[in-house]
């Protein structure tokens, strides 16, 4: 028995081959972009913008944003090259049990339901809050009482009259994951044509806000662009880095979120039609034009509104409040990027809910988990079990952890993945140099050391309570490997 020991690329072409019985191969090109589009463009850019400006960065969350860029790109190359030599479900875990052996596969695929699972929670949450903002700004209802929109860990800023409201459980979170998990389960083909029709609308909405909110920038709230150096305590008592450099690699970390997803494309990669051209076309496609649309977004954002205002009253629901404030006449944008944000959280909590269960579902054919996270239903040929056992977790996380929390945590676990990646890439050009590669990085080992080092500056700016969040999670993780994953492994246990 070993801990290190490594699947060979020919047994996973084998399973991806029989697998291919079970899930159906639907996805295009074209539907991989708007698979990712779908994946990306979500509550990173219309909540954790607002909360990393607020936070860390002021102005300079741009910058932020051009280093988070800069680690996915180099990051995205790599994952590229593993998804077009390795086209089969899984994504990171799949390329890390091919490269680096079991242990590290159990790892990356524990720590991967930081990224799909506690991110989609995440979004669900940010969702909720811009429930409310429908509920009170279009439709003119009263919003949701605070104790049932918010975690028990939560308090809201005192009001005129000096009231704090406290958290007790976020339904419509819980709701929304919910609902989408049904849909997931009735099958992908049909998920992702809903998927198609979200995406071109939250692009438009997105370059609406920039080409109509440009003539609203206030010079004087980009002024300083990167604020000095200083400690900042949010209203629940947590202490920032804000300003200076450690400002913007921490902004880095935060809207790192916004970028999350583009990777999830890989996961489906059993479900792609030739998946070894469409699958580095669906993942940079979607990248680079994301970026593009991030960068005119944060600068039209935080010239709307100055730094306070992100920290109070447009703390929740930002973009929309921004708007409403800010941009006189423009009410009806604010009405319109409500509903589109909405559908569009959506299209982001079903990949991201996608993503999960086709990790599961591989580490359940390892025997790294229980068989029942590759059952598949037998008419809808969804991971339907999967599907349930993963809407408990998000569920849990949506209800009961603060927005904020699980908006970092889901960042600092992907970039521990994004690295893993990185140096899944030198290793297999080492170990199997003839791989057929339909797709290669550029100047390895250079782009992933590079990748290696810009997402660990990342997780050194998200601070040392993201780093021991991140510890807790894979010590959890570790429990499970010993206690049923290393007995089961298909691997280490041949019949
Ligand atoms: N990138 C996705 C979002 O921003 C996760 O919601």
């Amino acid at each position: 028995m070993s801990l290190f020991k490594k699947k060979s690329i020919a047994s996973l072409m084998a399973d991806a081959g029989d697998s291919e019985k079970g899930l159906k191969r639907s996805l295009s090109a074209g539907s991989l972009v708007a698979l990712g589009i779908g994946a990306i463009i979500g509550a990173g850019l219309f909540v954790r913008t607002a909360a990393a400006a607020a936070q860390n960065a002021g102005p300079s969350v741009t910058l932020g944003f051009i280093v988070a860029a800069i680690g996915c790109a180099l990051a995205g190359l790599c994952y590229a090259e593993l998804s077009s030599s390795i086209p089969i479900s899984g994504s990171a875990y799949t390329y890390t049990y091919a490269t680096m052996g079991e242990l590290l596969a159990w790892v990356i695929g524990w720590d991967l339901v930081l990224e799909y699972a506690v991110g989609a929670a995440t979004v669900g949450i940010a969702w909720s809050e811009y429930l409310n903002n429908l509920l009170v700004n279009v439709l003119h209802t009263g919003p949701i009482p605070y104790e049932w929109c918010h975690s028990p860990f939560e308090h809201s800023i005192p009001d005129a009259a000096g009231v704090v409201q406290h958290g007790i459980i976020n339904l419509p979170a819980l709701g929304i994951v919910a609902l989408l998990t049904l849909l997931l389960i009735k099958g992908t083909q049909e998920s992702a044509f809903v998927n198609g029709l979200i995406v071109i609308t939250k692009v438009a909405i997105v370059i609406l806000i920039i080409v109509l909110g440009w003539g609203f920038i206030n010079p004087a709230n980009h002024d300083p662009y990167i604020p000095p150096a200083a400690t900042y305590t949010d209203h629940q008592g947590i202490d920032h880095s804000y300003g200076g450099i450690m400002g913007i690699l921490g902004a880095a970390g935060v809207v790192f979120f916004a970028f999350i997803g583009f990777d999830a494309v890989s996961t489906a990669a059993q479900e792609t039609k030739n998946p070894k051209k469409a699958m580095p076309i669906g993942i940079l496609g979607s990248l680079a034009i994301c970026t593009i649309l991030y960068i005119l977004f944060a600068h039209v954002l935080t010239g709307l509104a100055p730094v306070d205002f992100f920290r109070t009253t447009g703390k929740e629901a930002s973009v929309v409040v921004a708007i409403q404030q800010f941009m006189p006449g423009y009410e009806w944008l604010g009405k319109l990027v409500t509903v589109a944000i909405l559908a569009g959280f959506s299209s982001v909590i079903l990949v991201m809910l996608l993503g999960q269960s086709r990790v599961f579902y591989s580490m359940s054919k390892d025997g790294l988990l229980p068989a029942v996270f590759s059952a598949v239903h037998p008419k809808f040929k969804t991971p339907y079990k999967a599907n349930l056992i993963i809407l408990s977790i998000v569920g849990l996380f949506a209800a009961f952890v603060p927005g904020d929390i699980v908006g970092d945590m889901t960042s600092i676990g992907t970039l521990f993945a994004f690295i893993l990646v990185c140096a899944a890439v030198i290793i297999l050009r080492k170990t199997d140099p003839d791989l057929p590669r339909q797709f290669k990085t550029p100047l390895v080992p250079i782009v992933p050391i590079l990748g290696i080092i810009v997402c660990a500056a990342m997780i050194f700016g998200l601070g040392w309570t993201n780093w021991l969040r991140l510890f807790g999670w894979l010590a959890v993780g570790f429990l499970i490997y010993f206690g049923y994953s290393k007995k089961n492994s298909k691997l280490n246990n041949p019949k």
